[in-house]
């Protein structure tokens, strides 16, 4: 039986794979078993940060796997810290949780506002609902499928968690009527809804929400699991908006293709948890947390000018162009809305040797932060033409 086979067989069939097997890569080129080479601008879905087995990244891994791979968070290890107080340091916030995943920092960030809001008000939980954004993406746990606002999440699988109100993005008026309607404790959004087709948030909007949760004593907190770790042209995307949120959670990019995530905890919820409130076996693993200290150390200034300067040639050579209808995003997370279907792109050009996604009806670029600009021009030239079909 070949991989395929065996794949298709014995692994739950949740996903649409393409039919691709890959088995190495080396920067932003992936290959295929026949050898065919790839141009790779989705980077695993905003993981791959610096591309394919990085020598930096690969080797501040490998030195912490050979000396020690796990311990448990029953004891102190010298990554998790390093990286925390990296973390705090870069974006204001005052501790971290370490998760796995992007779901399981907002889980962290769920648990932190109804927490805050639950000690707030002498133990009551009539105060403890969370507003969150129509159109959104939070995770696949049942709870953070419940702060996800598109329809054709909540289905299928309840009961859900209770206690999550969507409001209409970019209408603040929306936002405003379900504070005043519910007990809430927080908003929570993606500032660039990724998985909802890369579209932006007003900078108006986003400036009034973090007012609206100032006056309100509301928690804001900022799904940066995708945007986040420079992807936008900032370390965080909320630095493009200049709101300070009080929680940030990431994960994807933060460990460069290893699983990690976080919910950074602004001063207001700094020390909500206590002992024993809340935890992770391999949150924050040490091999992780290096790889992860890597990533965040390496972005800096003039990473951040080049992915502004690799995103305007983005959109300059797409824009006007024949089939090309609209183009949305930041830095280098960009949508393009096609004439031809968005699948039908993405499929024709991973046969032409470029890997790029969907996001809704959109053609999704998210390549790594440092392609190569031969690799970055050949690879737009072929989308284009593809297209332009
Ligand atoms: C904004 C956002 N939040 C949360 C998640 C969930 O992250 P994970 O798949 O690591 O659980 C994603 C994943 O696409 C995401 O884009």
């Amino acid at each position: 039986m070949n991989i395929k086979e065996l794949d298709r067989e014995f692994i739950a069939d949740t996903y649409a794979r393409n039919d691709v097997l890959f088995v190495k890569g080396r920067g932003s080129f992936l290959y295929d078993e026949s050898g065919k080479e790839y141009i790779d601008i989705g980077s695993g879905i905003a993981v791959n940060i610096f591309g394919a087995a990085d020598d930096s990244w690969a080797q501040a891994v490998t030195k912490q796997l050979s000396k020690l791979q796990h311990t448990s968070n029953l004891y102190y290890t010298e990554p998790q810290a390093l990286l925390a107080r990296t973390l705090c340091e870069r974006t204001g916030m005052k501790k971290v949780f370490f998760s796995n995943s992007g779901a399981e920092a907002n889980e962290a960030a769920i648990k932190a506002a109804r927490k805050y809001s639950t000690d707030k008000h002498g133990g009551s939980e009539e105060f403890n609902s969370i507003i969150t954004l129509k159109n959104s993406f939070h995770g696949r746990t049942i709870t953070t499928l419940a702060a996800t606002g598109q329809d054709v999440f909540h289905k299928d699988f309840a009961p859900f968690t209770e206690g999550f109100f969507h409001a209409e993005p970019n209408d603040i008026c929306s936002v405003k009527k379900l504070v005043k309607e519910n007990g809430c404790c927080a908003v929570m959004m993606e500032l660039v809804q990724g998985e909802g087709g890369v579209a932006v948030l007003d900078k108006v909007f986003v400036k009034e929400v973090s007012r609206i949760c100032d006056e309100n004593n509301l928690l804001l907190i900022i799904d940066e699991v995708q945007t986040g770790n420079g992807r936008t042209g900032e370390l965080y995307c909320y630095m493009n908006y200049g709101i300070m949120p009080d929680i940030v959670t990431t994960a994807k990019g933060l460990g460069g293709g290893l699983p990690i995530g976080c919910a950074m905890l602004g001063e207001k919820v700094e020390n909500v948890f206590g002992k024993g409130s809340h935890g992770s076996t391999f949150g924050g693993n040490p091999v992780c947390a290096a790889g992860a200290l890597n990533v965040i150390s390496r972005i800096d200034d003039a990473l951040l000018r080049d992915i502004k300067a690799k995103s305007a040639y983005i959109v300059e050579s797409l824009s006007g162009q024949k089939g090309v209808k609209s183009i949305s995003g930041l830095g280098l997370m960009l949508g393009i809305e096609t004439a031809r279907p968005a699948a039908e792109v993405v499929g024709e050009c991973l046969e032409r040797g470029v890997v790029c996604l969907t996001a809704i009806d959109k053609v999704r670029l998210l390549p790594a932060l440092n392609i190569p600009d031969a690799a970055l021009k050949k690879a737009i030239h072929i989308l284009k033409e593809v297209i332009n079909k």
